[in-house]
């Protein structure tokens, strides 16, 4: 039942990539991720102008290390030139892969026509498709919903900019099943991404949303038939989600959760790496959200949640393990993709959440 995923050059050893997530998914929370069997990973949207300007924005953003690999630089614009100025950069830094997001439904980014936007304008889409293929010999991958809305006309879009992405012999696509005017309300339409893997059976599929946990991602993998999973807030603060969708797949049960002492090691790491990105002062604020969201595998989440929103440095982020994590024993189980959804109401608003 399981087939290699194949990105390009790429095959990834479990179908299953990091999403690009704002304010998440750096190089700490991809190489966190990594070490424990995630093969492939994409960054958070990066604005064109900024990696062509450069500055403190761009050098966080594009920070890669030898650990980070494949790994796909994703870009959000709206002009052709500029997107394909940005993508012959991301290729110099080193990124394996250049995404485009047409997904992205955030009111700030709609309105400089940028990511969702691109999916009603499927003439301007197609331009930047065609303009950083021309620029770039990385593969190339995109990042939709599955419409900008429910209309027959963004059906058409949609269609009109997937035949491109097949045209230009992209290397995947990345579908998440909501449209973009529905942002995050609702569910994740699957049987749209099942519906389109019929269709479209030679391009490689990601199906996304609403992957909350280890038994989620397999049920899109096995119901909508895709060739991969996009695994998005299911992944942050749950490195240990790509060992576990791996077991699932090959029939095992679902590993007990990592015990403590395990996600004492993530932590340290997480902020280790995080250091190495934005020294200590932006790390301890990148990793207090990083914190509450790991907290939900410990038995005493609630206290957690509380001294990990508390920390200001280096020394802070060590008191909450010394407090928390320097006694061994069980981590807690799997939350409900109920309960997951209502932790999650709050990430729309943690990043400059896009797609
Ligand atoms: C906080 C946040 C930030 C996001 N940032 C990005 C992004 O930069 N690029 C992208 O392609 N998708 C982004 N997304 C969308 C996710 O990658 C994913 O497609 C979406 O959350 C649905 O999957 P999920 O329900 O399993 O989380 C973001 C989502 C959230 C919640």
């Amino acid at each position: 039942m399981r087939k290699p995923l194949i990105i390009g050059p790429f095959q990834a050893a479990i179908p299953a990539v990091e999403a690009g997530l704002a304010g998440y998914s750096d190089m700490a929370m991809r190489v966190v991720a990594r070490r424990r069997g995630c093969p492939y990973a994409v960054t958070e949207a990066l604005l064109d102008r900024v990696v062509i300007t450069g500055g403190r924005a761009r050098e966080k953003g594009l920070v890669l290390n030898d650990e980070d690999h494949p790994v796909a630089g994703q870009l959000l614009g709206s002009e052709a030139d500029e997107m394909a100025a940005a993508a012959v950069i991301l290729a110099e830094y080193g990124f394996d892969v250049v995404d485009l997001n047409f997904a992205c439904p955030v009111k700030k980014v709609m309105g400089r026509c940028r990511g969702g936007y691109l999916l009603g304008d499927p003439d301007q889409a197609i331009a930047i498709m065609r303009a950083v293929r021309d620029a770039v010999r990385v593969p190339l991958t995109l990042k939709l919903r599955r419409g900008l809305n429910d209309s027959p006309q963004a059906a058409d879009d949609f269609e009109r900019i997937f035949d491109e992405a097949e045209r230009l012999e992209f290397a995947a696509v990345a579908v998440h099943g909501r449209t973009v005017e529905q942002k995050y309300t609702g569910r994740a339409d699957w049987d749209f991404i099942r519906r389109l893997k019929l269709r479209r059976p030679r391009m490689t599929l990601l199906g996304s949303g609403d992957i909350f946990c280890a038994a989620d991602a397999l049920r899109i993998y096995e119901t909508a038939g895709v060739d991969g999973v996009w695994i998005a807030r299911g992944a942050i603060g749950n490195p240990w989600i790509f060992s576990e969708f791996d077991a699932l797949l090959r029939g095992e049960s679902l590993p007990l959760p990592p015990r403590i002492f395990a996600q004492r090691a993530a932590l340290l790491e997480h902020f280790t790496l995080a250091m190495e990105i934005y020294g200590e002062e932006q790390a301890s604020r990148q990793m207090r959200k990083m914190g509450i969201k790991y907290s939900r595998l410990h038995p005493d989440g609630a206290a957690v949640w509380k001294s990990f929103i508390q920390v200001k440095s280096h020394a802070d982020w060590e008191r909450v393990l010394l407090e928390y994590y320097s006694i061994d024993g069980p981590g807690r189980e799997q939350i409900s993709v109920a309960d997951a959804a209502d932790l999650y109401n709050g990430c729309d608003s943690a990043g400059a959440a896009a797609a």
